[in-house]
């Protein structure tokens, strides 16, 4: 039998693993301890970083368009919801809304989140999960009369890779079954000064948040990661059409983690994350095997794109 490792044990595993690819690479959901989620609430904030900005716009000025999809009385449920912050656009917005169901791996801040929702929205039913959605989970059994409604904001779907996006589809389509449907972000292509600026800001903020990563596991797991050893540099990647966020080491030096030591070359980079973009042509037909996309919402420059999918 498999042995269950505690998350310590997971992430010196994942980083072990990264480090010994031919291709370096870091698992990007170890950006988030306490300050990378301070630093990535301040990207969302930069002048450069369009999406988050673009998104709250086309779902404020779209709101009535959008519920008329809906239908009168909905579940909302949000895989990843954090702190909730654009959600809270469709729970004031949205008479329709009876029960929401925030997904988050982290429970004790997902308990926290919630009992603030409480007080700001007594009229809905709140029912925090904590779960990872990128496994199959189970819904609680409640307001089976009403329509189940994903909410995926973010432009989440863009860092997940090909195999994840199938494998998060299916898991959806699972949860909300033939009547449902899915509210989601998704960034679009793009000028490609533009793209490259919004993960490069001139403040230095996506390199502090990039760099944050190592700090995070050297306290976790004990590596020895010097950050000032590598300068940050988001790059487009124009096949399959993504930014990748990478770490280029500045000289020739040497990693520890545990027992085993890792070269590292002075213009190798480390990749840490993936941000896909997507034509509205291409993720149709990424969706297409689960989801047929009802109406696209975008901003008069098409930077991006809030889109309404109901099951095939
Ligand atoms: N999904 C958003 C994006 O790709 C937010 C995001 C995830 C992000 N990871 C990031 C932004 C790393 C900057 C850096 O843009």
């Amino acid at each position: 039998m498999n042995k269950v490792l505690s998350p310590q044990e997971t992430m010196l595993q994942e980083v072990l693993h990264g480090l010994s690819l031919p291709q370096k690479s870091l698992p990007s959901k170890y950006f988030y301890d306490q300050r990378g989620s301070e630093l990535f609430d301040e990207i969302t904030e930069l002048e450069e970083y369009y999406p988050t900005r673009t998104e709250w716009k086309i779902l404020t000025e779209n709101l009535d368009k959008m519920s008329s999809y809906f239908g009168e009385q909905i579940l909302l449920i949000e895989p990843g919801s954090g702190s909730s912050e654009k959600t809270r656009i469709l729970l004031s917005g949205l008479d329709s809304i009876c029960c929401y169901i925030p997904i988050d791996i982290s429970g004790a801040y997902l308990e926290k989140v919630a009992e603030g929702l409480r007080i700001e929205y007594p009229k809905i039913d709140i029912q925090p999960l904590e779960a990872d959605y990128t496994r199959p989970f189970v819904l609680p059994d409640i307001y089976s009369s009403s329509r189940r409604i994903v909410f995926f904001p973010g432009s989440t779907i863009g860092n997940f890779k090909r195999e994840t996006v199938n494998r998060f589809f299916e898991v959806i389509s699972e949860i909300i079954g033939k009547e449902g449907g899915i509210l989601i972000g998704v960034d679009l292509k793009k000028d490609v000064l533009i793209l490259e600026a919004a993960y490069n800001d001139s403040k230095g903020v996506t390199a502090e948040f990039n760099k944050n990563m190592l700090v995070h596991l050297n306290r976790k797991i004990g590596s020895d990661f010097n950050p000032e050893l590598y300068e940050h540099k988001s790059v487009w990647v124009d096949n399959p059409g993504k930014i990748e966020m990478r770490l280029i080491s500045k000289e020739d030096h040497q990693v520890k983690v545990m027992d085993e030591v890792f070269d590292i070359k002075k213009g190798e980079y480390i990749h840490t994350e993936n941000s896909h973009k997507y034509s509205l042509d291409e993720f149709e037909d990424i969706a297409s095997p689960w989801f047929n996309v009802v109406k696209v919402w975008t901003d008069e420059k098409e930077y991006f794109s809030v889109q309404y999918l109901e099951p095939r």
